[in-house]
């Protein structure tokens, strides 16, 4: 355990320094400096987010690291072992805008990287290490603790861009799942920090599976004293596009109106489900029984037993016997 704490300390170490040296280059090229003012971001907030730029070139790092060829630097993400004899090396980020990712700690875990321009992939992201696990991990965390306490909510997005520019424009209690699906480890860890969650999600067929994901993920977590909300934004629009476009106050009231999470079990339960029919309530009350099993025993979790009874037509304890019966395996 103390030697895996002494690695912990020195890849955060590596990861610090060269945050700080992405940070440095940011300063030094006026092209990425260029990106982001074009992007809306103020010069203050790409400071409190440690925004940085890691130049053009095989073995950039290499300046700032003597010990290049460490495999530390390799184990730490930011350089990669090619696959031949050689083994030569050479630096992950290259000619990216660069997203430095902080555990709660605020120490360095990671990074994610953009392109400036339409090249593919858009965003690179730092590799699982010992230190860095994307379905754990919460990017703006750090930065959205304290504010997380004063507004009294989490907005969870699926971009870094939405982060940084949500906390420009107001929103400094956002936060990013990083290009993967919302996790159960994602939720847990949100509600150590806050009770109510607001998922928002881009306003397109990605964004409603995502929504789908992120509400398996909540359902475990969503007791009688959570509240868990979902938000969609019109098509084509992520919150960074959307608050830039249309303002704080438009995005304030996308937030108050986001959909309660007992409205949206509901609603994904009874789709497709023509409740006119014995037939489409009967696949209704059979969508809904995995998601209403998922919650914890409380209050919300028997009005959603009455509620979806209501719908199926049948009394609640012959529905909830009929959920038991079929939970159990057959013989
Ligand atoms: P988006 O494509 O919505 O990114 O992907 P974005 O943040 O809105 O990008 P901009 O506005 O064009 O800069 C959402 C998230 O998915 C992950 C990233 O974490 C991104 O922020 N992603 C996306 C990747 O990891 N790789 C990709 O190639 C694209
Ligand atoms: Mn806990
Ligand atoms: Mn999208
Ligand atoms: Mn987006
Ligand atoms: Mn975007």
């Amino acid at each position: 355990a103390a030697a895996a704490r002494q690695k912990q300390a020195t890849l955060g170490d590596v990861l610090a320094r060269a945050g700080a040296a992405y940070k440095a280059a940011l300063k030094r090229s006026p092209r990425a400096v260029e990106y982001l003012k074009g992007r809306g971001l103020s010069g203050e907030v790409a400071r409190q987010f440690g925004l940085g730029y890691a130049p053009e070139g095989w073995r950039g790092l290499a300046s700032v690291f003597p010990e290049y060829d460490d495999p530390l630097l390799v184990e730490s993400g930011l350089v990669i072992a090619s696959e031949d004899e050689e083994g030569k090396r050479y630096d992950r980020f290259r000619d990216r805008i660069m997203f430095p990712i902080r555990n709660v700690k605020g120490e360095h875990i990671g990074f994610g990287g953009r392109v400036l321009g339409d090249e593919k992939p858009k965003y690179l992201n730092s590799p699982e290490t010992p230190v860095f696990s994307k379905g754990r991990e919460l990017y703006g965390l750090f930065e959205a603790r304290t504010p997380l306490r004063e507004h009294g909510y989490a907005l969870v997005t699926e971009g870094y861009m939405d982060v940084v520019a949500l906390a420009q424009l107001g929103f400094p209690n956002a936060v990013a799942t990083l290009g993967t699906a919302c996790t159960a480890e994602h939720v847990h860890k949100l509600f150590r920090f806050t009770d109510s969650v607001v998922f928002s999600f881009d306003g397109d067929a990605a964004g409603r599976r995502a929504a789908r994901k992120a509400l398996d993920a909540a359902l475990p977590f969503a007791n009688d004293t959570r509240s868990v909300k979902f938000l969609f934004l019109p098509a084509e629009h992520d919150p960074d596009s959307f608050i830039r476009e249309f303002g704080a106050e438009a995005f304030s009231r996308f937030v108050n109106e986001a959909t309660p999470l007992s409205r949206f079990l509901i609603e994904s339960a009874r789709e497709g489900c023509d409740l006119g029919s014995a037939e489409g309530r009967a696949h209704l009350s059979s969508n809904a029984r995995p998601l209403w099993s998922a919650l914890p025993d409380g209050a919300l979790k028997q009005q959603l037993l009455a509620e979806i009874a209501g719908l199926v037509q049948l009394d609640m304890k012959a529905l909830q016997d009929l959920w038991a019966a079929s939970a159990t395996p057959r013989r």
